[in-house]
């Protein structure tokens, strides 16, 4: 018997799990190379410089935290993370900096560097730029009001860089949410990791190019007719022309309070006003009735998706290339491999 029009969705999502967990990439969460006193005894001030020199980037521009906390997922989904997006192009080795999903809308890089160049001359040669964007992006986090969590350390950087796959694996605006799961399951993360995760939105901006089709596509269908939300809409079309022009032209994700880790993301959602498509799929499309579940969820419980993210970032950090062990070192500038 043909499936009913509403078992399709279940069967759709059920082929494309198993599809993705078939093909799924070898991971280990529990990453065996990792732990948490890494650092103890060759560089022990680590931590203290990374947090010192975060909370005067942040203080100065809370932007700063939206930065470096998508930098680190952008290393993390491109070969595990091994610092891999920060490597500048040179003659011999083409970075991920330029890949269409990075080009112009990444930043931090120099805060990167600066954090650095504190730990070179504190204790040379010891801490990987994997290690400093991951404990920078916990300690983003915390200084806009999130949680903490424990971070393990001990990644390699990588020598190599791989800007096909900076196409590929990472998830974009108007992908649908199948596809965007996928991508994550791909990376040994789970439904409940794309929703925890996709609630770093609560902080940071997007540029026009990737809200146009969201706020001209079916942003009134999922908000309804109430004033507010119409009101937010105008603004948003002024902001972003729909006949082109404006395209490096920023929004707040979250409108509410866009320098502040909080849930109010999920509100939005659930008042049909998520900026990106993919963040309103999470409620609103047919294929998620998982998604739509967590997402009333955090927005019922901030514990619960503090809880979540929490677990979630540690699950992201711990995607490691298994060859950056072998073969990676630590970088003394993140922008270029050692000679
Ligand atoms: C679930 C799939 C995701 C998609 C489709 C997505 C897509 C995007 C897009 C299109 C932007 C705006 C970029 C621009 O306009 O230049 C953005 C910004 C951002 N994303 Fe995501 N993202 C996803 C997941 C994540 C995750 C897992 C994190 C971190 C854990 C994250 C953190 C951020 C942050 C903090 C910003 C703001 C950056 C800024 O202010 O410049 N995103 N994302």
């Amino acid at each position: 018997m043909a499936p009913s029009l509403h078992s399709r969705p279940f069967l759709l999502l059920f082929v494309l799990l198993s599809l993705s967990i078939l093909c799924m990439r070898s991971l280990d969460a529990s990453e065996p190379y990792l732990t948490l006193d890494y650092y103890a005894s060759s560089c022990p001030s680590v931590l203290e410089i990374v947090r010192k020199e975060m909370e005067c980037a942040v203080l100065s521009d809370p932007r700063n935290a939206a930065f470096i906390l998508r930098l680190h997922f952008h290393d993390c989904f491109v070969q595990g993370c091994d610092g891999s997006v920060l490597l500048d192009d040179t003659i011999t080795l083409q970075g991920e900096k330029k890949a269409s999903i990075n080009i112009n809308s990444l930043d931090g890089f120099r805060l990167i560097d600066r954090i650095k160049n504190k730990l070179e001359s504190e204790c040379p040669g010891i801490v990987s730029c994997a290690d400093i964007l991951t404990v920078a992006a916990r300690d983003a986090v915390i200084l806009v009001g999130g949680p903490y969590w424990d971070v393990p350390l001990g990644r390699k950087d990588s020598t190599t860089a791989n800007y096909d796959l900076a196409t590929a694996n990472l998830p974009a605006a108007n992908e649908d949410l199948l596809s965007i799961i996928s991508k994550f399951l791909y990376q040994g993360l789970s439904v409940t990791d794309v929703v925890a995760l996709s609630g770093a939105h609560t902080i940071g901006m997007a540029r026009c190019e990737n809200f146009r089709a969201r706020i001209y596509g079916d942003f009134k269908g999922t908000s309804g007719n109430n004033p507010v939300s119409n009101t937010y809409l105008s603004n948003l079309k002024s902001i972003c022309p729909a006949t082109g022009g404006g395209e490096d032209n920023t929004a707040g994700m979250d409108y509410v309070t866009p320098n502040y880790f909080d849930n109010s993301f999920y509100h939005l959602l659930l008042k049909g006003e998520g900026l990106l498509n993919s963040d309103q799929e999470l409620y609103s499309s047919l294929f998620g009735i998982q998604t739509k579940g967590l997402v009333k969820k955090y927005a019922e419980d901030s514990l619960a998706f503090f809880q979540q993210f929490s677990d979630s970032m540690v699950k992201l950090g711990n995607i490691t290339n298994a060859d950056s062990f072998s073969t990676g070192e630590v970088r003394k500038n993140c922008r270029f491999v050692n000679t």
